[in-house]
């Protein structure tokens, strides 16, 4: 079990990570932040901060133990695919994150698909991953319907290419592929699945898995999901934990995958601590599984730890020392989030500085993201500068909240207004009927 005051090392600085600082603070943790940027709302938290970028592990590494951390937890993917988190455990410090080798789940796509064809978990997708140049083309050439190429690696969301959406003949998706080939030596090729997408994320200390409730993430830069993918503009949980377009067998069947690929992980040697986060489509043929990932989803992470209400500090020594409880509680209310980025954002971001007036709604919550400055007054980057989050009893109304928080952010930026209102659900309400 924890003391009464524990040291955390928090690895990120984003949106995600700030949602974590928040419920780690009110858990009675002493925060250690590594950080890329200076978030000023993470930083009002930490004791103590490292600010470098978030995969000089070494770095990390140093400060924890010259901190003498209790705990360790990683927000981004991309420190996933370093040594810290087995270098942390040969120190001796618990980490509620994955382990090199069972975070591959996420780092490696072609490992995800082997692993869990290897021991039939269900949900699959017709795949296929060539290191050769010329079976590549030989299979692309004869496929003759739509698919979908991935680099194997970690690609911040926008790596992937879908056709019909982001290529539109079988030539320029195999010349995509080619080039992966070229620069990463392989390349994943999987079947086009069509259907509503949505995630389900679960606590695992590597035995018991304990899920979160349902969300969606709205990739597309633009309102009516259109143009570029994005790392998310913004995304929605509904009150009863499910979605009105996804119900309770689809969450079920979802949620039996990741407990089946944690238990394909276990088997391989490789244990799951820490936060599965899967991406699932419900199709007309049943929920397939397009991604499993070993961190809190960024942005449907910080919905969800909006409502948790559980001490985040318990569950995370729970997944560390392989004590985690199969349930968690999360409060009965909707969420909506939506992204204030910089005017651009998804192409050529041209980023400014933004003024923010205090809160005055408890259930309206504003996270820093990847910007600099104080809480009042922020120098946005490239990326996403400020999640704001709407809690209330339906959707919809959460939406509301989102609209009337904005006005508290001054400055020149772009968010999404169509995420989570009634139009936009009504839409996907009746394509799910039909
Ligand atoms: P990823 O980077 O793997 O999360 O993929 C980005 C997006 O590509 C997903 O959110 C899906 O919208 C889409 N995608 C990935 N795999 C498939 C697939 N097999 N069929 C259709 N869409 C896919
Ligand atoms: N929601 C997208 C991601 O976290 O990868």
């Amino acid at each position: 079990m924890r003391s009464l005051s524990s040291k955390v090392l928090l690895v990120g600085s984003g949106g995600r990570e700030d949602a974590i600082a928040t419920k780690l603070q009110e858990s009675g943790a002493e925060i250690y932040a590594a950080m890329a940027n200076k978030n000023p709302s993470i930083l009002r938290y930490a004791r103590a901060s490292l600010i470098a970028r978030e995969t000089d592990w070494d770095k990390i590494l140093d400060f924890a133990i010259l901190n003498k951390v209790d705990l360790a937890f990683i927000g981004p993917d991309p420190v996933l695919a370093t040594p810290l988190v087995d270098s942390l455990n040969d120190k001796g410090v618990p980490t509620a994150s994955p382990s090199m080798g069972a975070a591959r789940i996420e780092t490696d796509k072609i490992f995800m698909r082997n692993l869990l064809q290897k021991h039939g978990v269900p949900g699959g997708v017709l795949n296929k991953s060539f290191s050769s140049e010329k079976e590549c083309t030989e299979w692309i050439s004869t496929y003759g319907k739509d698919f979908v190429v991935k680099p194997k690696g970690l690609t911040g969301g926008k790596g992937v290419k879908v056709m019909g959406d982001h290529f539109s003949s079988w030539q320029e998706g195999l010349n995509y592929a080619l080039e992966l080939v070229k620069r990463d030596g392989s390349v994943l090729i999987e079947e086009r699945l069509a259907g509503e997408e949505f995630s389900l994320q679960a606590f695992s200390d590597g035995t018991t898995l304990a899920a979160m409730p349902l969300a969606q993430d709205y990739k597309r830069a633009y309102e009516g999901d259109s143009g570029p993918n994005t790392g998310g503009m913004g995304s929605i949980t509904d009150s009863d934990h499910l979605l009105p377009f996804i119900n309770k067998k689809a969450r079920d069947d979802a949620f039996d995958i990741l407990r089946q690929a944690s238990i394909a992980l276990r088997k391989e040697g490789y244990p799951f601590k820490g936060v599965m986060y899967g991406q699932f489509m419900l199709t007309a043929s049943g929920v397939r599984l397009i991604e499993i990932n070993a961190r809190f989803a960024d942005p449907e992470g910080i919905n969800v730890l909006s409502i948790l209400q559980d001490n985040l500090l318990d569950i995370l020594f729970g997944v560390a020392n392989g004590t985690l409880s199969n349930r968690i509680d999360f409060l009965k209310k909707a969420t909506v989030l939506r992204y204030v980025v910089p005017i651009g954002y998804g192409s050529q971001p041209r980023p400014g500085r933004l003024s923010l007036d205090p809160l005055q709604d408890e259930s309206t919550k504003i996270y820093y993201a990847a910007v600099n400055g104080s809480l009042s007054s922020v120098e946005m980057t490239s990326s996403r500068s400020i999640a704001i989050v709407g809690i209330a009893d339906s959707i919809p109304d959460a939406a509301r909240k989102v609209d009337s928080a904005s006005s508290l952010v001054h400055g020149e930026y772009y968010m999404r207004r169509d995420i989570g209102t009634a139009e936009m659900l009504a839409g996907k309400i009746a394509r799910f009927k039909n």
